[in-house]
């Protein structure tokens, strides 16, 4: 039995924190800082995952024995290092890697030498500093377009650009060196573009064996048909049609299994989630990104997937038993649907009333930026505000039923995509063996 800390506000944690509050190996959850959702998942505690001093205070205080880090900032500004230091925490189990392992998402560049070491593929590429300018733009004018421009560092999900012109990327480029992203565009990564669908693999690792999550894919643009602004992630669907049997042993063997050894190779301890973040090049799949947590809105698609108790998969991981447990997989399809803020990914309001989440009907509500007010009322308080996802027999199942009920949930100013999914649809047939 487990006293369990999740760290993190957003859909994300409210959709982690209802699957661990089904775990009967939970004695209680608290979420730090947690938001209105979570709230009824378990005992949401004023902490703030980037204050590790207040996080241990709390967890000794509180009699954690598991903590399980939802977003990337806390890992890599090395939450789990401040543990494994202090002996008084060492036997605290933490689901997240080290600093080490972090760099994985931290650094671009790390992370593009990793894959390059162990032949991990990924997108040519060549990275730069300010003392490279010169060398960086001939690089840049010789480079076929589009041209993919990354800042190393994290850069809150802006720090990707896809130029369409030399002229433009010249320009991008050194505007990232001069600071643009403060000290996360002190290096750029230039690289090739990929063409190509993407998807999302996520494997719950103690750095040798692995539990593979569901997949899914994402739908980042802020208007349909995947256009306008990046945003967080406006929706998602699991499983992905073609992410089949053979595009995943492929996954599994060109990339899952060499990112493993070469963490070992590199003697880095890693425990916790792999966010493979790939692109389906004529049945080649390449890595985008690594992430080091899971993804938002992904999560809200594959927690409703396992079938298996999230929790005995978490003490698997920590007490190196993966071999031992099995996950177990509903083989219905998800869906969610993010409603927004008007004006996100932009500047938008906060504060407006939240009605109508009480008609929902057989879908779930995962909250992101939502605040209970005092009298009780639902407001709004982020860019991303709900996500509502659904299970169905197959993707437009599932999906009509979150575009239903998202119509019944009213805020001024909302704003949800009507096309999460739809660029799947026609393999939706398949979609029922998917993982
Ligand atoms: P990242 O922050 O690395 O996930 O990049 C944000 C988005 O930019 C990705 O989800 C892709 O849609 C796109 N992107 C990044 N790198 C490439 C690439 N080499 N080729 C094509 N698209 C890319
Ligand atoms: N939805 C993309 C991410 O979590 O990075």
């Amino acid at each position: 039995m487990h006293q369990i800390l999740l760290l993190g506000s957003g859909g994300r944690e409210h959709a982690i924190a209802w699957k661990i509050s089904q775990s009967p190996l939970c004695k209680k959850l608290f979420i730090g800082p947690g938001n209105a959702g979570t709230a009824a998942c378990g005992i949401n505690a004023d902490v703030d995952p980037m204050d590790f001093e207040a996080v241990s205070g709390f967890a000794l205080d509180h009699d954690i024995s598991l903590i399980v880090v939802g977003p990337e900032a806390p890992l890599v500004g090395g939450i789990r290092d401040h543990f494994s230091a202090n002996p008084a925490l060492k036997h605290i189990g933490i689901i997240g890697p080290g600093q080490a392992g972090a760099r994985l998402e931290g650094s671009k560049d790390f992370a593009k030498q990793f894959m390059q070491r162990y032949h991990i593929p990924t997108a040519a590429y060549q990275t730069f500093t300010a003392a490279q300018l010169d060398e960086g733009l001939a690089y840049i004018h010789q480079h076929p377009l589009p041209v993919v421009l990354k800042a190393d560092g994290l850069a809150a999900g802006k720090g990707v650009l896809i130029c369409q012109s030399t002229d433009e990327a010249g320009a991008a480029f050194r505007d990232m060196l001069d600071g643009k992203f403060g000290s996360a565009s002190e290096k750029v990564v230039v690289e090739e573009f990929l063409a190509g669908m993407e998807f999302s693999v996520f494997i719950l690792t103690d750095g040798r064996d692995y539990h593979l999550l569901p997949t899914a894919k994402d739908y980042k643009r802020i208007g349909e048909g995947d256009t306008g602004l990046n945003t967080g992630g406006m929706g998602a669907v699991s499983p992905v049609p073609f992410a089949n049997r053979a595009l995943m042993n492929q996954v599994s063997d060109t990339i899952i299994q060499p990112t493993l050894d070469g963490l070992r190779q590199e003697n880095i301890a890693y425990t916790g989630l792999i966010y493979f973040g790939l692109i389906n090049v004529n049945g080649r799949p390449y890595v985008i990104e690594y992430n080091i947590r899971m993804g938002d809105p992904e999560t809200q698609v594959v927690m409703p997937r396992i079938k298996s108790d999230l929790v005995a998969l978490f003490d698997s991981v920590v007490q190196n038993r993966i071999p031992e447990t099995s996950l177990e997989l509903d083989d219905r399809a998800a869906t969610t649907i993010v409603m927004a803020s008007g004006g996100y990914p932009g500047a938008y309001q906060k504060g407006h009333v939240i009605s109508g989440w009480d008609q929902v009907d057989q879908s779930m509500v995962f909250h992101a930026g939502t605040q209970r007010k005092e009298d009780g009322r639902l407001v709004t308080s982020g860019g991303r505000v709900l996500a509502v996802t659904s299970l169905g027999p197959d993707i437009t199942t599932a999906l009509d039923l979150s575009l239903e009920n998202a119509g019944k949930i009213r805020f001024e100013g909302q704003y949800y995509r009507k096309d999460i999914g739809f660029d799947l649809i026609g393999d939706k047939h398949k979609v029922v063996s998917g993982h």
